[in-house]
Parts: C-alpha cells; sequence; structure tokens
C-alpha cells in the first residue's frame, strides 16, 4: 500500500487540505498546534472511520461546521484506490473507486473490502505517537501473541476466533443443560408431591382394579337377582291380596245371609230352596252356611298366613338388597381410590421415565462442554496460541534484534514478560526510560513491516513525535534503521528536522485558526 494523496474538508484545524504523499522518509514539521497530528488523523479515519485519538467524529468537525470529508488514495496491488469518507446532513458516508469505477453496497460491505487490506491492529501499530498511541507493548500478553502467531499464519486466519466460538458455543451448551437439570428439580419435586399422596393409598395397595370391577359387578348381579325374585313375590303378595279382599267379601256376604236366616220366622218359604221352612230346615240352612263360613275363614287365615310369610320375605330381601348397595358403594368409592391410585403411579412412572431421558441428554451435553471446553483451550493462549507463539518467538525475536543491533548492544527476550538487555543490563520493558522504549517499539515496528511485506502491508509508518526524546547518536541510528528497513513511506512529526536525513517535507502552519501546508 502506498499512499498517494490525501484530501480533507473541515477537519479539525483544515478548512481545505490538498496534499499530494511522497514516498521515502518525510519529516512533518510546524509550530505546537498547528495541525500536524491531524494529517494522520485522516489517514485513520479514511482508512477505518474511527479516530485515531479515538474522539468522536463531533469533536474532530471543524468548529460550527456540519459537513466533513476526507479523501484518501493510494496504490495497492497495481490499483488506484479512492477512499471518500465523512458526514454531511446527518449521514454518514463512504465511497470507494477501484481505478476509477465505483464499488457499490453499504458501508459495511465497503469497509469490508478495506478491511481486505488494511488491518485496524496493525495499522494502529504503524503509528507512533508520543504516549498517546497503543504500541505492540501497550497490549495485553494475549494480544502479543495472537499478533505474533497472525503475522506468520499465511492466510492470516484468527485462531482466537475458533477459542471466541468454542467458548460461545460451550456457554450455551451450558445454559441448556442448566434449563434442563432445572426441568429435573421440578419433576423431582413433582415426584415427592405424588409420593406423598401415594402414603395416602398406602392401606389400599392389597386392593387390584380388576378385583374389585369383578366384585362390583357380582354385587351388581346380586342386586338384580333379588330385585327380580323381590319383584316376583310382591306380585304374589298383590294377588294374596286381592284373594283376600275377595274373600272378605264373601264372608260379609254369608253372614249377611245368616243374619237374614235368623231373623226369618217360620212357615215361610226358604229363600235359598224354596222349600216350606221349619226349624230342622232351618237349622240345616244355618248349619250349611255356618260350615262354609267356617271354611271361608280357615281360608281366610291360610291367606293371611301366606301374606304374612310373604311380607316378611319381602322385607328380608329389601334387607339383603340394601346390605348389598351398601357394599356396592363402598366398591365404588375403592374403585375411585385404587383408579386414582393406579393413575398416580403411571404418573410417577412416567416422571421417572422423563428425568432418567433428561439426566441422559445432560449426560451427552456434558460430554461436549468438554469437547468444547478442549477446543476453547486449544486454541487459546494455553494451547494453540501459546505453542504457536513459543515456535515464532526465535524468529520474531531475531528479526527484531537485527533492527535493535542498529542501536548497540541490545537483546529482547520473552519469558512470561518482554525483558530488554542493554549491554547485557537486563531491564523489563515497563521500567525503560522513555527514549529506550521508543527504541524498542521503533524496531518491533520496522521488523512488523518486514514480515508483512509480502502480505499484507500497510508500507508506511507515522513517526509522531516518536525520536524528539531521543539523542543525537539515537537520531542517526534511527535514520539507518528506517533506511535499512524496506518501509515504503515513513513520515516522521518532528522538531528536530535538521537532524534527519528526509526525502520530502511537509510544513504545516495555523494561519487565523486555519490550518495550511506551506
Ligand atoms: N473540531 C475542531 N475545530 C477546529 N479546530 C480544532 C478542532 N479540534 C482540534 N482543533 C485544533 O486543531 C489544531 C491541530 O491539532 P494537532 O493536529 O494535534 O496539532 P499538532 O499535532 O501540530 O500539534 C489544534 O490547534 C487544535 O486546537
Ligand atoms: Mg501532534
Amino acid at each position: 500500500m502506498r499512499l498517494l494523496e490525501l484530501k480533507a474538508s473541515n477537519f479539525t484545524s483544515y478548512r481545505d487540505l490538498s496534499l499530494p504523499l511522497g514516498s521515502g522518509v518525510v519529516v512533518v514539521v510546524g509550530d505546537n498546534g498547528s495541525g500536524k497530528s491531524s494529517l494522520f488523523d485522516m489517514i485513520y479515519f479514511a482508512l477505518t472511520g474511527h479516530s485515531l485519538r479515538k474522539l468522536p467524529l463531533s469533536e474532530i468537525i471543524r468548529k460550527d461546521q456540519d459537513r466533513i470529508s476526507v479523501k484518501l488514495s493510494f496504490e495497492h496491488n497495481g490499483k488506484i484506490y479512492t477512499i471518500n469518507r465523512g458526514r454531511k446532513k446527518s449521514r454518514s458516508f463512504l465511497d470507494i473507486s477501484i481505478d476509477n469505477e465505483e464499488i457499490k453496497g453499504d458501508i459495511k460491505e465497503k469497509q469490508e473490502i478495506i478491511n481486505e487490506i488494511i488491518d485496524e491492529e496493525l495499522l494502529n501499530l504503524a503509528v507512533i505517537h508520543s504516549g498517546k498511541s497503543r504500541t505492540f507493548f501497550d497490549l495485553s500478553d494475549r494480544e502479543q501473541k495472537d499478533l505474533v502467531v497472525r503475522l506468520f499464519s499465511p492466510d492470516f486466519i484468527d485462531i482466537s476466533k475458533f477459542s471466541r466460538i468454542a467458548e460461545q458455543k460451550k456457554k450455551e451448551l451450558i445454559r441448556e443443560r442448566d434449563r434442563k437439570d432445572g426441568t429435573i428439580q421440578y419433576l423431582k419435586k413433582e415426584m415427592e408431591e405424588m409420593n406423598k399422596s401415594m402414603e395416602l393409598y398406602k392401606d389400599y395397595s392389597d386392593y387390584s382394579l380388576k378385583e374389585l370391577l369383578d366384585i362390583e359387578k357380582e354385587i351388581d348381579h346380586t342386586i338384580d337377582e333379588l330385585t327380580k325374585s323381590k319383584n316376583k313375590k310382591t306380585e304374589e303378595f298383590r294377588k294374596i291380596e286381592n284373594s283376600l279382599f275377595t274373600l272378605k267379601g264373601e264372608i260379609r256376604q254369608i253372614s249377611n245371609e245368616l243374619n237374614k236366616f235368623k231373623k226369618l220366622s217360620k212357615n215361610k218359604l226358604c229363600p235359598i230352596c224354596g222349600a216350606p221352612l221349619d226349624k230342622k230346615h232351618i237349622d240345616k240352612e244355618v248349619a250349611k252356611l255356618n260350615k262354609r263360613l267356617e271354611d271361608k275363614n280357615i281360608q281366610l287365615k291360610t291367606l293371611k298366613k301366606d301374606r304374612n310369610r310373604l311380607e316378611d320375605e319381602i322385607d328380608k330381601i329389601d334387607s339383603v338388597i340394601e346390605e348389598n348397595n351398601e357394599n356396592l358403594s363402598i366398591t365404588k368409592k375403592l374403585i375411585d381410590i385404587v383408579q386414582k391410585r393406579d393413575a398416580t403411579e403411571r404418573e410417577i412412572k412416567n416422571k421417572n421415565g422423563e428425568i432418567r431421558r433428561l439426566e441422559k441428554e445432560i449426560k451427552g451435553l456434558n460430554r461436549d462442554i468438554e469437547i468444547y471446553d478442549t477446543i476453547r483451550s486449544f486454541f487459546s493462549s494455553d494451547g494453540l496460541i501459546n505453542g504457536l507463539f513459543k515456535k515464532i518467538l526465535p524468529l520474531f525475536i531475531s528479526k527484531v534484534e537485527k533492527f535493535l543491533s542498529i542501536f548497540g548492544n541490545i537483546n529482547l527476550y520473552y519469558e512470561n514478560n518482554w525483558i530488554v538487555s542493554f549491554d547485557n543490563n537486563r531491564l523489563h520493558v515497563k521500567s525503560l526510560s522513555t527514549g529506550q522504549r521508543r527504541i524498542i517499539e521503533l524496531c518491533v515496528i520496522l521488523a512488523i513491516n518486514e514480515i508483512l511485506k509480502d502480505t499484507k502491508n500497510i508500507d508506511f509508518l507515522i513517526l509522531d513525535e516518536l525520536i524528539d526524546p531521543l539523542d543525537d547518536n539515537n537520531i542517526t541510528n534511527v535514520n539507518n534503521a528506517i533506511r535499512m528497513s524496506k518501509v515504503d513511506t515513513v513520515f516522521i512529526v518532528t522538531h528536530r528536522a535538521d537532524d534527519i536525513d528526509y526525502d520530502d517535507k511537509i510544513e504545516v502552519v495555523l494561519v487565523q485558526g486555519e490550518s495550511e501546508i506551506k
């Protein structure tokens, strides 16, 4: 990637900027606050949509303006790219053309095209600000390892992505497992409840539904039979009652006749046979009537006895029926209880089955969780990355040390922390002086750029007030190191341009609050 031209309007102190960008070593000079750093903010903004200084767009837009734009063109792989990014009428826009051909799509899709060429993380490393930017040593241990491994992996696979995906998947599975576990706990509580209600059925454990149903049928049958025989006897009873009624009538009639006879005087004719009545005849007829009456009374007595017997029998049947009805209602109650008991038992069995099924599923999930955990740790810094990093480390260090050697007897070590030795005097990176640290950072950046030369190459460096704290000797070394590196363009923002062996110079001045290029 080789920068060609930068244009901007309403970017911080710039109203209008049009700046051709040369290659080689380019010094940028100007007073404090003249607008030097803003130039690199523009480049960064054009490429990423973000501010290098992490400022919101509202603070970058030139005061009292409502639109901003930056246009950056560069050459990459023989093609000319032009990026035009900004905001107007409160809307962000991004236009990209490649060899004058406009790219279609939304901002996200177009950004993807830029990301194919540059890498925001590496771009960050390509800019060394005085204490403001995040340099290699400001990254976390994990980020450093990821970066080093990625530098050397040919197609730039983001290995840590696998770890993240596995972690994500593992979390999902854990959530699913916990959900299932919750269901089991709920089912177990329900089972407890059901087991308690089974206690209520304990006294009925000897009863079987089939037996009870058989008994019910039998009782039903008995009641049926009894009712039938009762009906028969009732019929008989009614008949006897009728006979009794008739008999009583007959007896009454005979008695009447008898009374009439007794009142009859002699010498009259017999009302029965018409013969002349005399004492003998009357006595004979009375005796006959008495005999008939007697017979009827005997009959009456027998019938009454029969009726009473039947009445007793019917009463007895009634009490047996009642007894059977009582038994039937007890049996029905038992059937109801036993049915409920059996249903509960069945439900307990079902729930048990469900719990077993869930437990089996949880077992499977636990196995999968373990697998994803293995994948996660394999691709995490404890796993693959760590292993790859260890393998790559000597090569990486030797590339950095190649540049460090220009500055003297300086060596770099990684022992879970970065250690630098100056003339065999070992120091933790964090305890280096500002000047020493800038030297190490510069060499790391030059090494990274060289490693990326043939792949993902940003190919420009911005050293913003980096060299100003260095002594004369080291400024010469910086000149040498930069010349030795194969970076296409190095921008050096400095107040010591005279000490730099530069190819081009950009001079920035602030005129009435507006930045201009001299
Ligand atoms: N939104 C803005 N509108 C106008 N001027 C701004 C805005 N933001 C920053 N500035 C001014 O822009 C100037 C350029 O800053 P900077 O590029 O950091 O200067 P340098 O790096 O040369 O010291 C500063 O004077 C600053 O006050
Ligand atoms: Mg500055």
